[in-house]
């Protein structure tokens, strides 16, 4: 693991768990607290995934709004090359230039979509994904745990406007769900399950004060 003055930062869950909120929370309250949120260019800015970088947003178009069907291992790979591009170009020097990123999905998404949802395996998913790393994990991991029934209705599916993804239906949904779940027993001391069904205020305290004990352990890491 290569050393790095920043903090990563990345929100995960299933479909319409209320991520892309509470990231732009967490950037706005990071900020405040008078961190250097975001890459240099895009101050105090989410970085979403797959996307933020434009290799990243031309594979997201294919990934979900392209052919309306791509074979298992060809969608896995296709999210390992968004990612790769992202960590090279964007992660790395932001980090190395001690940026505080938050990242709307990373690595676990794979995990918890391709490796269990699409029953390809996770360490099968994190083999390929590896490469692309160069070493790099999140600081801390915070999935919002929300029921993928009700998931899915706050989702474009619930308003007929699904994605690829979100076409895949509520059985999916769960199995993704308690994908994240196993990945949290797994992770223990990166990846935490925040209660994303309460009131978005009560959630929000629960991710910045996450986030906060890794920006403290990241400084003390740095002390020592
Ligand atoms: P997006 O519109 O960003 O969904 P959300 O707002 O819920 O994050 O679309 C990303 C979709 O891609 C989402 O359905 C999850 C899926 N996905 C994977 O299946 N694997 C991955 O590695 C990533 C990053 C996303």
């Amino acid at each position: 693991m290569r050393k790095l003055r920043g903090v990563l930062i990345s929100l995960e869950g299933c479909d319409g768990c209320g991520k892309s909120t509470q990231a732009a929370l967490l950037c706005e309250r990071l900020a405040a607290c008078g961190l250097p949120v975001g890459p240099a260019s895009a101050s105090g800015a989410v970085i979403r995934e797959p996307g933020a970088t434009p290799a990243g947003e031309a594979i997201r178009n294919v990934l979900l709004h392209g052919p309306s069907s791509l074979a298992p291992w060809t969608e896995t790979l296709l999210y390992a090359a968004a990612r790769a591009e992202l960590v090279e170009t964007v992660l790395l020097p932001e980090l190395e230039a001690g940026r505080v990123l938050v990242l709307d999905r990373f690595l676990d998404s794979s995990l918890a979509y391709q490796g269990f949802a699409r029953k390809l395996g996770v360490d099968e998913v994190l083999a390929v994904n590896e490469p692309g790393l160069h070493g790099l994990l999140p600081d801390v991991t915070l999935v919002l745990d929300v029921d993928p029934v009700v998931g899915l209705a706050r989702s474009g599916a619930g308003d007929g406007r699904a994605d690829r993804i979100e076409a895949e239906g509520v059985e999916f949904q769960q199995r993704v769900a308690a994908g994240f779940a196993a990945l949290a027993r797994r992770f223990p001391e990166r990846v935490r399950l925040i209660d994303g069904f309460r009131d978005v205020e009560l959630v929000a305290a629960d991710v910045e004060a996450a986030a906060l004990e890794a920006v403290a352990d990241a400084g003390l890491r740095l002390g020592g």
